[in-house]
């Protein structure tokens, strides 16, 4: 089967990064990341992608006055890299209609909450605040709403009386990093059929990769 050409945008520590280069690595992924687009100089993430001899770039977008040219700019990278796959990991920008129109339906992003609750920034707090008794990450299509495309996974976590922000996080993250080279995978296998709101997986409950339950 042929790899999947895959490029990468984030902004900050990469840890979803290192969990799909990792699943490339072991060899249970057929993707291969042609290029990382970070728009933050500081990024950790770039820091990993050249440890693992991946083509890594900084395209800041202060540096551009219209986000349409930013965009512009990274679509022109992506391109000449022939990236079929745009992989949103902690991507902290909202893309342009321009840029999806560029990569329709090829735009994957992970969310560290159960959407449609808590679309946006801040989120683990927003859903300690709330009072939930379950929280968790998505991974979705990029559409033109800000977390707003069709539902590819999710995964729950619980959430307990005394966690902080931080510690939610980190429960969810591990979450992440499971469930996001899974949806690549899933996208590389040809298992995933958007039919409007909803992504249908061949494969049944295993493409679903339903969650255990999890230990704090
Ligand atoms: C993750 O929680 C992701 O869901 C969110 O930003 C965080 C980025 O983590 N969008 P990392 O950069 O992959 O470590």
């Amino acid at each position: 089967m042929k790899k999947v050409n895959i490029g990468i945008l984030v902004s900050g520590s990469g840890s979803n990064l290192q969990a799909i280069i990792d699943r490339i690595e072991l060899g249970c992924l057929r993707a291969e990341i042609k290029v990382v687009i970070s728009n933050n100089p500081d990024a950790y993430a770039l820091e990993r992608s050249r440890k693992h001899r991946i083509p890594a770039t900084v395209i800041d977008h202060r540096a551009f006055c219209k986000r349409e040219d930013f965009d512009r700019q990274m679509v022109n990278v992506l391109k000449s890299h022939d990236v079929e796959l745009v992989v949103l990991a902690g991507f902290m920008r909202v893309l342009t209609p321009s840029f999806l129109r560029a990569f329709p339906m090829k735009v994957l992003n992970i969310h560290p909450a159960l959407l449609p609750a808590f679309p946006g920034t801040h989120v683990q707090q927003k859903a300690l605040e709330y009072g939930v008794k379950f929280a968790g990450c998505t991974v979705h299509f990029v559409d033109e709403g800000v977390d707003a495309g069709p539902i590819i996974i999710q995964a729950v976590v619980p959430v307990y009386d005394d966690d902080s922000a931080d510690i939610l996080s980190a429960r969810i993250l591990k979450e992440e990093h499971r469930i996001y080279p899974r949806a690549i995978e899933l996208y590389a296998e040809g298992k995933l059929e958007v039919r409007g709101r909803k992504v249908m997986i061949s494969g049944g409950a295993e493409g679903k990769l339903l969650p255990p339950l999890h230990n704090p």
